[in-house]
């Protein structure tokens, strides 16, 4: 063994015995096998849609270029492909340019790490994505420029703008405060309270000093209306000026990233911006310019899944997947009224609904496909349930923060509800289980 290798090798051993030791797990989940993965992110269930493979293949075998891009988007991998598709999300998602990338990691870096100047302020809900913080890590924003506020806690985050609008100095009367958000959380499976953090922001800070970010990555697809996203289904879409690129958008949300590897089903990642940050970043963000542009095999794959999305097989998906996830929140709801929470329970976050008449789109308090159902023994948890037929990850810190080991849950479109009965019951048996070895114990 090198040198290096017996280094590394002590500091896994020390991630081991802090339970943080990660490692690439397999599992069938073709049509063949029995096992039922509550882990994919394939919300919609489009990777098995029978429509979409076949238009696929049907536009792949009568299409010139199938291949690599063969280069950088600035070099031989731009084409008329890629420029045709973004101009096909601007219209649809209604932003004045759009911009693609590889992967949504790529876009929040790049855009994180170049748009925000050292004089300005960066605000971030505690939960924001990884890739957030290493677009930041990267920036020129001082760390003491960039703060976090309390999870979807919009008292938080006036906290924090009275604390910078107290601490502010001549040289910021320019700066742009920016706030970065999420519209579904990942781990916790909670919807942003948008409307009224967007009211704190308006309180505190001129419009024209804001630039809010909002990540749409488990939100594209499927809500809003052919799954647009949460901003466009409250009207919230912005951040250029009236009349440029002909859209109109008076909404308070600046950029969106919308993300193609999990509702979509493919990969890469599209961000909604002005022309002038498009330009921006065409000049400045790394991973755009020193990497080769998305293949034309995905951007065939992604016109496809747009006509699904667009049409009545995109609305019964969607809705489909909104009657499964009440189902399972509710039966989740009734165990866990019976269950010791030290043993499992939901993460305790306010849930802020919006408001009634917002849109039609966007129900109050919209049912999601994500459950974060927090336990100390989340590993043991995990394997209880993989014995029983059921994939469910556990998620550890550093992925989230100590105290909040879970297992996460995800819901796919075309689940029956019998699956979601037998996950339910599964995870019935493990309470009674765990009630009763620490009821023996207590005896001891
Ligand atoms: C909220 C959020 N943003 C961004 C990303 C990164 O997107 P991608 O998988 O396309 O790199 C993820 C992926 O897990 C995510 O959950």
């Amino acid at each position: 063994m090198t040198e290096l290798d017996a280094r590394l090798g002590a500091l896994l051993q020390g991630r081991k015995v802090k339970g943080r030791f990660r490692s690439l797990k397999e599992y069938d989940t073709s049509s063949q096998s029995d096992l039922i993965d509550f882990s994919s992110n394939d919300y919609l269930s489009l990777t098995s849609s029978k429509a979409l493979r076949k238009a696929y293949l049907a536009r792949l075998a009568s299409s010139p270029t199938i291949f690599g891009s063969t280069g950088s988007r600035l070099l031989s991998g731009g084409s008329q492909a890629h420029a045709s598709l973004e101009s096909r999300f601007a219209t649809f998602f209604n932003s004045p340019s759009a911009l693609l990338f590889n992967s949504g990691w790529d876009a929040n870096v790049s855009f994180f790490a170049t748009v925000p100047q050292p004089t300005d302020w960066v605000i971030y809900d505690e939960l924001v994505h990884a890739s957030v913080h290493s677009g930041l890590r990267s920036s020129r924003v001082p760390p003491e420029r960039r703060l976090a506020f309390a999870h979807n806690d919009p008292e938080g985050l006036a906290s924090v703008l009275r604390q910078i609008t107290s601490a502010a100095s001549s040289s910021d009367d320019r700066s742009t405060v920016f706030l970065a958000l999420e519209s579904l959380y990942s781990m916790d499976g909670d919807m942003s309270p948008l409307p009224a953090l967007l009211d704190v922001m308006e309180k505190y800070v001129p419009r024209e000093r804001q630039c809010v970010v909002l990540d749409e990555a488990h939100s594209t697809g499927v809500y809003g209306d052919k799954g647009t996203g949460v901003v466009h289904a409250l009207g919230e879409e912005g951040g250029w000026a009236e009349g440029e690129a002909g859209r109109r958008g008076k909404g308070r949300v600046d950029i969106r990233l919308m993300t193609f590897g999990k509702a979509v089903g493919c990969a890469g990642a599209v961000l909604l911006c002005s022309p002038t940050v498009r330009s921006f970043l065409i000049n400045f963000a790394r991973p755009l310019i020193f990497s080769t542009a998305l293949p034309h095999s995905t951007l065939i794959a992604l016109e496809c899944v747009w006509d699904i999305l667009q049409s009545r097989e995109g609305d019964q998906r969607r809705l489909s997947l909104f009657d499964i996830s009440t189902y399972l929140h509710d039966l989740l709801a009734d165990l866990l009224r019976s269950t010791p929470p030290g043993l499992l329970h939901l993460p305790p976050n306010p849930i802020v609904p919006f408001p009634d008449s917002l849109s039609p789109y966007l129900p109050p308090d919209p049912p999601t496909p994500i459950l974060g159902l927090l336990t100390p023994t989340s590993h043991a948890l995990s394997a209880f349930l993989l014995e029983r037929g059921f994939i469910v990850r556990p998620v550890v810190p550093p992925t989230v923060p100590p105290g909040g080991e879970r297992v996460r849950v995800c819901l796919r479109a075309g689940m029956a509800k019998s699956v979601i009965e037998g996950l339910v019951s599964a995870l019935r048996e493990w309470v009674e289980l765990k009630t009763r070895e620490e009821g023996v114990r207590a005896k001891l």
